[in-house]
């Protein structure tokens, strides 16, 4: 037996429940984990409170983790007994002690990233990996609005547009938090919850607006999104913070200036091995370089994950947070 949290309904942090649990021997093609650490993000928050459906319940939850393989079902070949190794995604379970899942999810981490360090950045980088260089593939130069600049993907965001070369403005709801996401490399920031940003977007970029805007907060932002970008470029709708967006007439996109707009998620692009692969290449390239520092401003003990995530939700993080089994 192992402890794990799950839920048996959907709603607040109080129906995530503490319990013992006997974890699944891996089967063909797949590998149990001892977690070591686990990732907190904003879709273990959807899950939990069903605005995406858990396949089954009770369910666990979670699906970022890092720490060392303990067991392996037949026909893995890339892992072995005793790796270190990191995973984002899979079936809901990660937060747990123990973790069974795909192996073809899972990568070798390298000396020099430490297990925390993967659990905080696994899902958050890989997200950033493919927004940024295959959603659409910045080379430099361009200008891009992000909102939710000092959080977890955000902080990742603005060192990788650093190191490409890319002015990207972020928004943010607090002095604080706009200083942070300066220091990892925003170009500029706007407060969201005071300025008005399509304005402060256009004295940006003196009219010329952006090429691209990526938009995690969803309903409270999509309209504000549109109008900040050039004619014919590019809206990356990739979360819903504040709320799904729902009900969009698609002549939105011809008025407000002929414009693209996608919805993409990481299992879309990280969908073969070999793209998970490329993609966990790329961002672990940017860890061991210290190109990119991961922020771990919260940690919280596995039990407490109600509580991690009240914080998440009540927008009283910044960076990443992990749970510690
Ligand atoms: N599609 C994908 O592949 C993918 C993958 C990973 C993550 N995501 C999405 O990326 C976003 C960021 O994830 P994360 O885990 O790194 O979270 P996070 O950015 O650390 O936290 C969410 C942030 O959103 C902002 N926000 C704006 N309105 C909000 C509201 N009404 N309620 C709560 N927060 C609000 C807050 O920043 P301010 O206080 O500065 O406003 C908050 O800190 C999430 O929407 C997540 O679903 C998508």
């Amino acid at each position: 037996m192992v402890k794990r949290i799950q839920f048996a309904k959907t709603g607040g942090p109080e129906v995530l429940e503490f319990v013992d649990f006997e974890p699944k021997a891996p089967g063909a093609g797949e590998v149990q984990i001892r977690n070591q650490a686990v990732g907190l993000n904003f879709i273990d928050i959807y899950f939990r409170t069903g605005l995406y459906p858990a396949p089954s319940m009770p369910s666990g939850l979670g699906t970022e983790g890092a720490g060392v393989v303990e067991a392996l079902g037949e026909g893995v070949t890339h892992l072995k007994v005793g790796d270190r190794v990191a995973y984002a995604q899979g079936p809901l379970g990660s937060y747990s002690e123990v973790h069974t899942l795909p192996a073809a999810k899972v990568a070798v981490l390298p000396d020099g990233i430490d297990c925390d360090t993967a659990a905080a950045s696994m899902l958050k980088g890989l997200t950033v990996q493919y927004l940024m260089r295959q959603t659409f593939e910045l080379k430099g130069g361009e200008t891009i609005l992000w909102h939710a600049a000092a959080g977890g993907v955000g902080s990742i965001a603005c060192q990788w547009a650093r190191e490409l070369g890319v002015k990207l403005i972020g928004t943010v709801s607090s002095p604080e938090k706009a200083e942070l996401a300066k220091q990892n490399g925003a170009w500029a920031t706007i407060d969201y919850t005071k300025e008005d940003v399509v304005e402060r977007v256009k004295e940006l970029t003196n009219g010329a607006m952006c090429d691209v805007v990526y938009d995690s907060v969803g309903k409270d932002t999509w309209e504000t999104s549109l109008d900040c970008l050039k004619p014919r470029a590019l809206m990356v709708s990739f979360g819903n913070a504040s709320g799904a967006v729902e009900g969009v007439n698609i002549g939105i996109l011809n008025q407000k200036g002929s414009l693209f707009v996608t919805r993409p998620s990481l299992n879309g692009y990280a969908d073969t091995r070999e793209r998970f692969e490329a993609m966990c290449n790329d961002l672990f390239a940017m860890l061991e370089s210290g190109k990119i520092k991961i922020d771990i401003a919260q940690r919280f003990a596995l039990e407490e994950a109600g509580k991690a995530q009240q914080a998440l939700a009540s927008r009283k993080t910044t960076g990443s947070t992990i749970l510690l089994p």
